[in-house]
């Protein structure tokens, strides 16, 4: 593992609304997750794990505390520059994968790219490649209502990773599958790590965490318990979180 972490979160804290209605759904949250690492992010509903991805990953603002991704600040920076550091370096995947149903999965997984500048076919070609790497080939030429969900969800997956990303941020990602579907789907993000990606995964299974290098455990917007994977159940177990 390197030694300078991919993405450091740093005593953030972030209020929803103000006044009376005002929700801190983060409070002073510090974690950092290094090249090659997975990270899992377990907690009560409500406790602020949607709201910590979306800060890590750009789409929200901390109220006060800093994120950093590769070495820059998110909040140094302007929107144009946000947005460009979102689409090439980092990549969201959700429970309903959000894969375009007019286009075949090579073409959704080129998406990004070409959102980016990419011409449509060297796009395409890095499309195939990410595909190719994570064993989803057979899958290039069809359209989502042709594959399974688990299926989607891996595409979906490529679409998060195609390019120059090294940083997945994952909400729920085996929400709508079975438990075996979301063994596959959590393989395949597990080996993406391995392959140097650092990833940030939301899950409110034990067994879906068990891949995680890293447990951490939010309860009301707060860090309560960190743990290695393997003492992810019993954590769970006598800490009624779920
Ligand atoms: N846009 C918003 N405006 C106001 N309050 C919000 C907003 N987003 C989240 N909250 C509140 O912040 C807290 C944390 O919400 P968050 O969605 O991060 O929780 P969560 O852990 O992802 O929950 P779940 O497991 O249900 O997805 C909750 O109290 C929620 O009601
Ligand atoms: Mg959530």
């Amino acid at each position: 593992m390197s030694t300078t972490p991919h993405v450091v979160i740093s005593d953030v804290t972030r209020v929803h609304g103000t006044g009376e209605t005002a929700v801190t759904a983060l409070d002073h949250v510090s974690l950092e997750i290094h090249p090659g690492e997975l990270v899992a992010v377990m907690g009560p509903s409500g406790s602020g794990k949607s709201t910590l991805l979306n800060v890590a990953g750009g789409l929200d603002r901390p109220t006060s505390g800093t994120v950093s991704i590769g070495g820059d600040t998110l909040g140094d920076l302007g929107p144009r520059d946000l947005a460009q550091l979102r689409r090439r370096r980092m990549g969201f995947v959700f429970q309903d994968y959000n894969l375009i149903p007019s286009l075949t999965a090579a073409e959704n997984v080129a998406l990004p790219l070409e959102l980016d500048g990419t011409r449509a076919r060297l796009a395409r070609r890095q499309a195939r490649h990410t595909l190719d790497l994570m064993n989803l080939m057979e899958l290039s030429d069809r359209y989502p209502d042709q594959m399974s969900g688990g299926q989607q969800q891996r595409v979906a997956i490529a679409r998060a990773l195609v390019g120059t990303r090294r940083f997945v941020l994952a909400d729920e990602p085996t929400g709508a599958l079975d438990s075996h579907t979301g063994e596959e789907v959590l393989r395949v993000l597990r080996e993406r790590c391995d392959a140097g990606v650092a990833g940030l995964l939301v899950t409110h299974e034990a067994r879906h965490a068990a891949w995680a290098d890293r447990v951490v455990f939010l309860r009301d917007g707060r860090v309560v318990d960190t743990t290695g994977a393997e003492r992810a159940e019993d954590l769970l177990a006598g800490d009624g979180a779920r």
